[in-house]
């Protein structure tokens, strides 16, 4: 089965075909960096535009390094939610032309749901499984225990992680995209213990009971800090120990919501995988620091390649697949979906927000 995958619902343009037996055939993705860097963060009018410009010529670039055409494809998979509403109508329209024209059955992804399933593209993990899913809009630990079916189990009650990584990158000055540049600061700090000693970052909610999260705290710590510091550009050498402080702090709070879940997902599912999923996940530091929780734990430790953690077509095809071989196809008039939750039955938790 073979099926291309179109990811628009943030600022990378993306493309790609994936076959059920083979792989992923091809996988283009165009980021949007220059044009948002000028304003610090992703502009939704912007963003849109650029996919509108780029798309056509992405899909035909995918096409032709699978060496494939359209009558090859078995179905087409595109991203229809949650995201910034004006891409994710790129891609979806774009993805509903093309089944039209072609009449080849339209899956209707779930951005969310791609990042989750993408562990079972790159190393075939069975379900079930516990996975921390960290991007920039989300942070959530589920339990995957088949296609569609997700058990949240912890969210965070306010910021996500990666909206942290980047807010507290800008604040120390660091140019967009945040988390990258955060993490390649960190990697030149000199002496981590006594970085660590100087900026005695908070680690909300642990040791507290259940799996959820909260980093507005860890963020406003961030900005005291910063403003404690010698008016003016930051010293690269403070930037550092504050970046390698502050990726310390964020594996220290993930670890500890995670052992709670473990403990709650060991009892109901026996044993089975720890998976880290979504764009933080490409960070260095809390692979590691989950890596060693897995081993702790007795899990295996899934984490998809770095290419694989932020947003790809190839995740968007591959659950395209997953979706069609369990007999799910889209009608052509599905709606966009600004939000949408991978367990629509868990309980609301106060200040979530778009963010369960
Ligand atoms: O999954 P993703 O590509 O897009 C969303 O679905 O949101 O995640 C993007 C987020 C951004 O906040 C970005 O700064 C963060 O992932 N990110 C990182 C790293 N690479 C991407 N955060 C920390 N370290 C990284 N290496
Ligand atoms: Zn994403």
């Amino acid at each position: 089965m073979i099926v291309l995958g179109i990811e628009t619902s943030c600022d990378e343009t993306a493309a790609a075909i994936v076959c059920s037996e083979r792989g992923i055939l091809s996988n283009h993705v165009l980021s949007q960096l220059k044009e948002h860097e000028a304003f610090g963060g992703v502009v939704p009018e912007i963003a849109a535009r650029a996919h509108l410009d780029h798309l056509d010529t992405l899909i035909q670039a995918a096409l032709m390094d699978a060496e494939l055409s359209f009558d090859d494809l078995d179905g087409v998979a595109a991203t229809t939610g949650p995201g910034l509403i004006g891409g994710v109508m790129v891609g979806m329209m774009a993805g509903k032309a093309i089944a039209a024209a072609r009449g080849l059955p339209f899956i209707s992804v779930n951005h969310l749901e791609a990042h989750v399933l993408t562990p079972r593209l790159t190393d075939k993990t069975a379900f079930p499984y516990l996975i921390l899913l960290v991007s920039g809009g989300h942070t959530q630990i589920l339990v995957a225990e088949d296609v569609g079916i997700y058990k949240r189990m912890g969210t965070t009650l306010d910021d996500a992680l990666g909206e942290c990584f980047d807010k507290s990158a800008k604040l120390m000055g660091l140019p967009y995209p945040g988390g990258p540049n955060l993490e390649k600061m960190a990697a030149g700090c000199k002496d981590p213990s006594a970085a660590i000693g100087k900026y005695n970052l908070p680690a909300p909610m642990v040791g507290r009971a259940g799996c959820d999260f909260s980093f507005s705290g860890l963020k406003t710590a961030m900005r005291q800090y910063v403003e404690k510091l010698p008016p003016g550009d930051l010293i690269p050498e403070d930037i550092a120990d504050l970046s390698y402080a502050f990726e310390q702090k964020a594996s220290r709070i993930v670890s500890d919501r995670l052992k709670h879940a473990i403990i709650d997902f060991k009892k109901s599912y026996g044993n089975g995988p720890l998976v880290i999923s979504g764009g933080v996940a490409a960070n260095k530091a809390l692979r590691s620091a989950l890596k060693s929780l897995a081993n702790q734990e007795d899990m295996e430790f899934v984490a998809p390649p770095l290419g694989l953690c932020s947003d790809n077509g190839a995740m968007i095809a591959w659950t395209g697949i997953e979706k069609l071989k369990a007999g799910h196809v889209d009608s052509l008039d599905c709606a966009a979906r600004p939000r949408w939750p991978l367990d629509p039955g868990a309980e609301k938790k106060i200040g979530a927000g778009v963010k369960a």
